[in-house]
């Protein structure tokens, strides 16, 4: 799920195409943002992409509950949150307990929330870096997966420092789906 750019959808899409995932399969892509470059990405990719735009909805209630039911016919086992702007609501967590994830450009606990590497550079922060962590209902604060650290040098900019966890975000992600999904249960048949 995405809202935005989709360089961290990219990157696992990359990383799944060149058997880095094992066994993964993109079943869905969706956007809030119908305007989302990393939803073009993905039809070019011929990828499932669906723009369930949150406008369009009375209320976040039922956008989520859009959203749910085409996740319910894609039946992905998991959900990767790759820049999607929008807190999940308690019901929508629930309906994939442990199955959700996200990706945050800081170290967390440290700097959850919006502009972390703003806040970064403002506290004079010597190191900062990127966590993939299990989603529950508060603001990035369920269980860490895996997180890289990079350095923060001198003269960085928000840009330059975002640039900088970016790379490692693009192998970090993949990494932290192929360890959730070796995990996982197997499959009722
Ligand atoms: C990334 O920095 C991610 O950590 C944050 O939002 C940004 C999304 O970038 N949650 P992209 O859309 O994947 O390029």
């Amino acid at each position: 799920m995405l809202s935005g750019r989709g360089s961290n959808f990219e990157a696992i899409a990359d990383a799944a195409a060149r058997g880095e995932i094992p066994n993964a399969e993109i079943v869905a892509v969706v956007a809030d943002i119908p305007s989302a470059p990393g939803l073009e990405r993905a039809r070019h990719r011929g990828l499932p992409a669906y723009a369930i735009d949150r406008n369009a909805f009375e209320d976040r209630r039922a956008h989520e509950r859009e959203v749910l039911r085409v996740l319910e016919s894609a039946r992905p086992d998991i959900i990767c949150l790759a820049g999607y702007m929008r807190i999940l609501s308690r019901t929508f967590v629930d309906a994939y307990p442990g199955r959700i994830l996200n990706i945050h450009p800081s170290l967390l606990p440290r700097h959850a929330g919006l502009d972390p590497q703003r806040r970064a550079l403002q506290e004079g922060d010597v190191e900062s870096g990127c966590t993939v962590h299990v989603v529950d209902a508060g603001m990035d604060t369920g269980r860490v997966i895996l997180q890289r650290r990079v350095p923060v040098l001198p003269g960085d900019t928000p840009e330059s420092l975002s640039a900088r966890i970016l790379v490692e975000e693009h192998a970090l992600y993949p990494a932290a789906i192929a360890e959730v999904l070796a995990a996982l249960p197997p499959p009722r048949v």
